[in-house]
């Protein structure tokens, strides 16, 4: 399958489905497992109260700081239980009606807010919309758009796929994947959704991209794969686990 460095078989777990940076989370796929508290840790010391997964939240801290984002753009949303995710969707429901609230907020269990991987920005002028803040095409903002894909991160909710995602553009969300599956995804104008069905293909040889392999495993009872330590495996939380590794 990939190479022969200092390799161990590992024997797939249900449980990896539903795990990892790279998990489909939408009204289809719902979220399996909670994150622990002990990978979540603030976004900055002025927002104490926004967590994010460590991983994710260095990421963004490099991106931020790549662009001299400072105080101009603020953390908005991010890491959301699934009592949060519920009460904001009860109170837009009874604030701004059906229709606004399936457009921009995930049905509990369906937000990718509770795996602490997703993060809404904000531009720091005036009041900030808790549910739709600005994060305008142009500026630093756009500068942030521009890059966010190097450190991990994609624009989850595009206008033009709206019909896949189910939910309304929403420039202000980021979702934390990791990289170089951003990267694919941006240049391939996919969204989530459909880069999972395109991972899907390389099952029996791996995706080759840049220094990284990509490789796909249906998740099956009893099945033992072949990982070298440096190795990332992710659920794709429908019916199997990617395997991102890369060349040296
Ligand atoms: N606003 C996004 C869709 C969420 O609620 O997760
Ligand atoms: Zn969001």
């Amino acid at each position: 399958m990939f190479g022969d460095e200092k390799m161990a078989k590992y024997r797939l777990k249900k449980e990896d489905i539903y795990c990892g940076d790279l998990i489909l989370v939408n009204r289809d796929y719902k979220i399996q497992f909670a994150i622990a508290k002990e990978e979540l840790e603030s976004v900055d010391k002025n927002a104490s109260d926004i967590l994010l997964h460590k991983k994710a939240n260095a990421f963004l801290q490099q991106a931020l700081s790549e662009i001299k984002a400072d105080n101009k753009i603020l953390p908005v949303s991010g890491y959301r239980s699934l009592e949060e995710q519920q009460d904001i969707f009860t109170n837009s429901m009874k604030e701004n009606g059906k229709e606004f609230t399936l457009k921009y907020v995930a049905y509990p269990n369906a937000s990718e807010h509770q795996t602490g991987l997703a993060i809404d920005l904000g531009l720091n002028e005036g009041e900030i919309d808790f549910i739709c803040p600005s994060f305008p095409h142009y500026g630093i903002c756009e500068e942030f758009r521009n890059i966010a894909f190097k450190y991990g991160f994609i624009e989850r909710y595009q206008e033009e796929k709206k019909q896949v995602t189910k939910i309304g553009a929403e420039e202000w969300h980021f979702r934390y994947i990791g990289y170089p599956h951003s990267e694919i995804i941006q240049k391939n104008n996919f969204c989530l959704e459909e880069y999972h069905e395109y991972i899907k293909k390389y099952e029996t040889t791996p995706l080759i991209y840049k220094n990284f392999e990509i490789q796909y495993f249906p998740f099956k009872k009893d099945v033992e794969i072949e990982l070298s330590e440096e190795d990332q495996l992710s659920g794709n939380n429908i019916d199997g686990i990617i395997v991102t590794r890369k060349i040296r």
